[in-house]
């Protein structure tokens, strides 16, 4: 896990996170006014995109990083490189970066068994002046996954 600057990052992870930044303003975030943005660089080198899209059932609230997923899977796209974060208060920037929550760690986590290699997970601030990047594995180290489950995921793989 390392911080880095904006400009130090290569053309496709500052076109990700760009893309992420977009589509943060797309969250449908009535009752926490909080804006989230993920961008998917599937292994395809499609980018998709999600926002966070929350419900007057608090817990059917649906964040960017998983709405992203679920978008990319209708697409039947399964296998990704990276993945982007970014978020704002509704009139301030944020001062940290936003990581992704538990369980969309845990979504990431089984997307990146799919994928063929380790998931990069940049986490930026609404400015892009504080960037964090770290690997999936990182983030949920000890994972519970399909191979505790003795599931083997060949035929999920997507395109
Ligand atoms: N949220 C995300 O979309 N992703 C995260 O990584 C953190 C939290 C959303 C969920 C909810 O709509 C709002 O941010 C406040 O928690």
């Amino acid at each position: 896990m390392y911080n880095i600057d904006y400009l130090h990052l290569d053309h496709a992870q500052q076109r990700l996170l760009d893309a992420a930044a977009k589509a943060m303003e797309t969250a449908y975030n009535p009752y926490s006014s909080f804006y989230v943005g993920a961008a998917l660089l599937a292994q395809n080198g499609k980018i998709i995109t999600g926002a966070n899209v929350e419900n007057a059932a608090y817990g059917s609230c649906i964040c960017a990083e998983r709405s992203a997923l679920v978008r990319a899977n209708a697409m039947n796209i399964r296998r990704f490189e990276k993945v982007t974060v970014i978020a704002r208060a509704v009139d301030a920037p944020t001062s940290e970066v936003t990581a992704p929550c538990g369980g969309c760690r845990q979504m990431l986590y089984e997307a990146a068994q799919l994928s063929d290699k380790d998931l990069e997970v940049i986490m930026s601030t609404t400015k892009k002046d504080k960037i964090v990047i770290a690997k999936m594995s990182e983030l949920l180290p000890l994972a519970s996954g399909p191979k505790d489950l003795g599931i083997n995921l060949a035929q999920y793989r997507g395109k």
